[in-house]
C-alpha cells in the first residue's frame, strides 16, 4: 500500500467532491490459518491479513450528511442523513459504511457527517473478510478524524455490531478483528471472548514455504441460511450442556460430553467440530512456537475433515483443491473462512508452488469448473493510516 494508492484515491476524491480529502486509510481482508467457527462460540482464531486492502479516503462534514462512494462501483456518490440511518433499511454495499457510522453514533460517538470515498483489492465474495475491510477502513477512519481515541479491538466490535444489527449478518468477530489488529509477518491467536490476542511470528518464506490461497470462485452467502444455522446449533449445545458457550467444554471432557447430547446428533456433530477446533488451535500456536511449523500441515488436514464432515460446511470444490494439494505433495490444506464456497488454503514448500498450482487448476478443469484464482498470502499488516 503505497503513497502512490493514497495519492490516486485522494485524485478521485477531490474529483467527485471538490475538496481534498483528510486523510486516507487502509484495512485488509484475511485468511484464517486455523479456528473455523469457534468465534461466535466464545473460542480461538488464528487469521493473519492479507496484503489485500480497502482504501478510503475520507473529509467530515458537521452537517450530519453522509456521502459514500465507491470506485468500484459505477454509480454517482450516494447521500444519507446520519440522523435516519436505520438498521436493516439498506441492502446495498453502502450498508457497511453506513452501519458503522450508525455504529458508532449508536454508541454515543458524536460523527455528524463525512464524504466516503472507497476502492478495494480485497476478492468479494471469497471468504476473504471483503465486507469487514470495508467496515474497518471506515471505522479508522472516523475514529481519526473525530479524535475518538478507540483501540483497535473496539473498533472491530462496533464494526461487528454493524454487521449483525445493521447488514443483518450474524457473523462472529473474527474478521474484524483480525483486520483492525493483525501485524506484518505474524499470525494473530485472537480468544474471541475477552478480545486477548498474541501475535505469533508467521514468516514462512524463512522457512522455504509458502501458503497459497485458492479462490474457487464459489460465491459464498451467510447473512442468511446455513451460517445462522450453524450458530443456533451450537448455541442449542451450549445450552444443553448448561455452559456459556461451547468454549467452555474442555477438549479433555469432550467424549462425555457427546455422551450427555444422547441422540441429538446433528448438535453432537457441531459440538465435536467446535471443541476440537478450538484445540487444533492451540496445538498450532505452540507448534509454531517451537519452531516446529511443517508439522501444522497434518493439523489443517485435521480441521478441513471436521468441516467437512461434522460441521458439513465444504463444498465440492472446496474438497477439491484440498484433495489434490495433498495428492500433489502439499503439507496441509483446508477450506477457510464461514464455508459453502471461497477460499482453501494450501501450505506447500517453496519448491512445490507451481507443481500444486498447477494440479489444482488441472483438476478444476478436468471437473469442467471455472478457473480457481491461486494467490500466494504474506502476513500483512493490520488498519492504518496510509496518507
Ligand atoms: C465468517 C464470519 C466469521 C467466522 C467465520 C468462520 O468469516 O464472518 O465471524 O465465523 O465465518 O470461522
Amino acid at each position: 500500500m503505497g503513497e502512490a494508492v493514497a495519492e490516486t484515491v485522494g485524485e478521485r476524491f477531490r474529483e467527485l467532491y471538490g475538496a481534498v480529502p483528510e486523510g486516507v486509510w487502509a484495512a485488509p481482508g484475511r485468511v484464517n490459518l486455523i479456528g473455523e467457527h469457534t468465534d461466535y462460540n466464545d473460542g480461538f482464531v488464528m487469521p493473519f491479513a492479507l496484503p489485500h486492502t480497502a482504501v478510503a479516503a475520507v473529509a467530515r462534514r458537521d452537517d450530519g450528511v453522509l456521502r459514500l462512494h465507491s470506485a468500484d462501483i459505477a454509480a454517482d456518490p450516494v447521500e444519507l442523513r446520519v440522523a435516519d440511518l436505520t438498521p436493516g433499511s439498506d441492502k446495498a454495499w453502502t450498508a457497511y459504511p453506513s452501519g458503522v457510522v450508525w455504529a458508532l453514533r449508536e454508541a454515543g460517538h458524536e460523527v455528524t457527517g463525512a464524504d466516503v470515498h472507497l476502492t478495494s483489492t480485497v476478492p468479494s465474495g471469497a471468504g476473504l473478510s471483503s465486507s469487514a475491510a470495508l467496515e474497518v477502513v471506515v471505522a479508522l477512519a472516523l475514529n481519526d478524524l473525530y479524535s475518538l481515541g478507540l483501540r483497535g479491538w473496539q473498533l472491530a466490535r462496533l464494526c461487528q455490531r454493524a454487521e449483525n444489527v445493521y447488514v443483518g449478518a450474524p457473523v462472529g468477530i473474527m474478521d474484524q478483528t483480525a483486520s483492525a489488529c493483525c501485524e506484518a509477518g505474524h499470525a494473530l491467536f485472537l480468544d474471541t471472548r475477552d478480545l486477548s490476542q498474541r501475535q505469533i511470528p508467521f514468516d514462512l518464506a524463512a522457512e522455504g514455504m509458502r501458503l497459497l490461497v485458492v479462490d474457487t470462485r464459489v460465491k459464498h452467502s451467510h447473512s442468511e441460511g446455513e451460517y445462522g444455522k450453524r450458530r443456533a446449533g451450537c448455541e442449542k449445545g451450549a445450552a444443553l450442556l448448561g455452559v456459556d458457550a461451547l468454549r467452555d467444554v474442555p477438549y479433555a471432557e469432550l467424549d462425555a460430553a457427546l455422551e450427555r447430547l444422547g441422540d441429538e446428533e446433528e448438535v453432537r456433530r457441531l459440538v465435536r467440530h467446535v471443541v476440537t477446533e478450538d484445540e487444533r488451535v492451540e496445538r498450532v500456536v505452540s507448534l509454531l512456537e517451537s519452531g516446529d511449523t511443517r508439522a501444522i500441515g497434518p493439523v489443517l488436514v485435521e480441521g478441513h475433515a471436521s468441516l467437512r464432515d461434522d460441521f458439513r460446511i465444504s463444498c465440492r470444490e472446496l474438497d477439491l483443491v484440498v484433495d489434490t494439494a495433498l495428492a500433489s505433495g502439499a503439507l496441509g490444506a483446508r477450506m477457510t473462512g464461514g464455508g459453502f464456497g471461497g477460499s482453501a488454503i494450501v501450505l506447500v514448500e517453496a519448491a512445490d508452488v507451481d507443481t500444486v498450482t498447477k494440479a489444482v487448476e488441472d483438476a478444476f478443469a478436468a471437473a469442467d469448473l471455472t478457473a480457481p484464482r491461486v494467490f500466494e498470502a504474506v502476513p500483512s499488516a493490520g488498519a492504518r493510516r496510509v496518507g
